[in-house]
């Protein structure tokens, strides 16, 4: 590897497909810090929500943004998004963020709010999303895409959310063709099918791409 390149390992894949499991894990081995792209989207999906925003109005949401702006703390225990001292974090998973999620990150300018927090935070670290190896970190050092199938992503959903496996499986499409545009491998990623691998297997597949003591 080019020792002038700072570390950066994209993560990307559909969601549930591993992701943020796996970017924790590899950073923590790593000692690197670990970003999540989603965790911004789903704030500003938060905000719109609590403050009444139109999700479809892209002009009313970059006004919010820019009233209320987003903090991210990429944290060694895991992300935290403030907006001012208010931290959004307990409330960014839930069914309601999910079902609207999509709409928000669409729009263009939103994109480019939440690209610019991610560059603005100092390589190394590892970070994970659906275009992070595309989009916002082209000359990232390492980058993968995970996929499963929908069948097993819902079901590892399930595990974290109230919803009946059906419906979150409904959902997960629902989201798999609304975020179809920006969530692609890049050219240059390895793709890793986590559908039979355990979450170690995962880990130890991305392990032996990144370069020998890297980790130590
Ligand atoms: O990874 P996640 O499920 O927390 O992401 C939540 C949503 O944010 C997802 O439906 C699509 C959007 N997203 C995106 O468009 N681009 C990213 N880099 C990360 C997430």
């Amino acid at each position: 590897m080019n020792a002038e390149r700072p570390l950066i390992i994209t993560i990307d894949g559909p969601g549930a497909s591993g992701k943020s499991s796996v970017a924790r894990r590899i950073a923590q081995a790593l000692t690197v810090p670990y970003i999540s792209s989603g965790l911004l989207y789903r704030a500003a999906t938060y905000q719109a929500l609590h403050h009444g925003v139109d999700p479809d109005d892209e002009a009313a949401l970059l006004e919010l943004l820019e009233k209320h702006p987003l903090r991210l703390d990429p944290g060694t225990g895991g992300n935290r998004v403030y907006s001012g001292n208010e931290d959004l974090t307990p409330r960014l998973h839930t069914a309601e963020v999910d079902a609207t999620v999509s709409a928000v990150a669409r729009h263009p300018r939103v994109r480019e709010y939440v690209n610019d927090r991610l560059r603005e935070v100092p390589p190394p670290f590892v970070v994970e999303g659906r275009d992070m190896g595309t989009a916002v970190f082209p000359h990232a050092t390492h980058k993968f895409y995970l996929t499963a199938s929908p069948e097993v992503r819902a079901r590892r959903r399930a595990r974290e959310r109230s919803d009946n496996l059906a419906a979150i499986e409904k959902m997960l499409r629902l989201r798999d063709e609304r975020d179809a545009k920006q969530s692609r491998p890049a050219p240059d990623a390895q793709v890793i099918d986590t559908s039979n691998l355990t979450l170690d297997q995962v880990v130890g597949a991305i392990m032996r791409y990144l370069p020998a003591g890297t980790g130590e």
